[in-house]
């Protein structure tokens, strides 16, 4: 199986080398965990570094916020877009019913799934991308009483972004729990995972110590995968992740 760089540091040698190529990975956990950098970090290090380029949609944040949230970690995004390695596509205005000023954007009427798809065909192939971010599904407003409905569209999006070959991020939203409230979500609807081929999850304990973030692997289809927590960090590079051996190491 043909494995493609995470661009995450740390993480391709507890999942045999990358990401399943041309495969949907969920990035899911509760606010504030760090699913918007992790996802970026994958498309931008993708474009920049890996010769890989990358589409990321944003449905929740403004790409003027995220452009300049990024470039801490040192990551240009404005250059890369420059560059036509990178594009950020502006579902974010569409969905509150805005006009954006963006390169690429979708009709002011508000999201439509079928053209957000098509839109994001178009993007991709004018620009040879072999990377698709999706940030986030919750943006996308489906409706979660509609269980069907939620699992085939991300049915839909899963096939058609297979059919393209390219290696997908979709990121989701999980309210915060703890192991004894009763069975685990990973997501926000509890059917995203079971589309996609790899379930990352994000927990953040906020307790303001060195390793208070962890990244767990729940599922990464076709892979031996390092199956114990593990601590993260962000860093002014960005993510970070170690083998707990490594962290505590003296
Ligand atoms: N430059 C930075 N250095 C260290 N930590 C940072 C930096 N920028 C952001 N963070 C941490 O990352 C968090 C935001 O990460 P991110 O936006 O990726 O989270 P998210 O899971 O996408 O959140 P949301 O659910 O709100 O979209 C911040 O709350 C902060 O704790
Ligand atoms: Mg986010």
């Amino acid at each position: 199986m043909k494995r493609v760089k995470t661009g995450i540091y740390g993480l391709d040698e507890l999942i045999e080398g990358g990401f399943p190529a041309g495969r949907t990975v969920l990035v899911s956990g509760g606010c504030g965990t760090g699913k918007t950098i992790f996802s970026m970090q994958f498309a931008y290090r993708g474009a920049v570094e890996f010769d890989e380029p990358a589409v990321f949609v944003t449905l929740d944040e403004r790409p003027k916020m995220i452009r300049e949230d990024m470039l801490r970690f040192g990551w240009d995004l404005k250059k890369a877009e420059q560059q036509g390695k990178f594009a950020i596509l502006d579902a974010s205005a569409a969905k509150v019913g805005f006009p954006s000023d963006e390169k690429y954007t979708l009709p002011q009427s508000g999201i439509d799934i079928d053209k957000l798809l098509m839109k994001i065909m178009d993007i991709s192939q004018q620009m040879g991308a072999k990377r698709v971010v999706i940030d986030s599904i919750a943006g996308l407003g489906l409706q979660a009483e509609n269980v069907n409905e939620i699992r085939k569209t991300i049915l839909k999006l899963n096939y058609l972004l297979l059919k393209t070959n390219y290696t997908t991020v979709i990121t989701s939203e999980i309210a915060e729990q703890s192991f004894e409230s009763g069975p685990m979500m990973f997501s926000k609807y509890g059917v995203e995972e079971y589309v996609a081929d790899g379930l990352i999850v994000l927990h953040y304990l906020g307790i303001g110590t060195q390793s208070n973030r962890q990244l767990y692997i729940r599922k990464m289809r076709g892979t031996k995968h390092f199956e114990d927590l593990i601590p993260m960090e962000i860093t002014p590079k960005g993510i970070v992740v170690k083998k707990p051996e490594d962290e505590y190491k003296i």
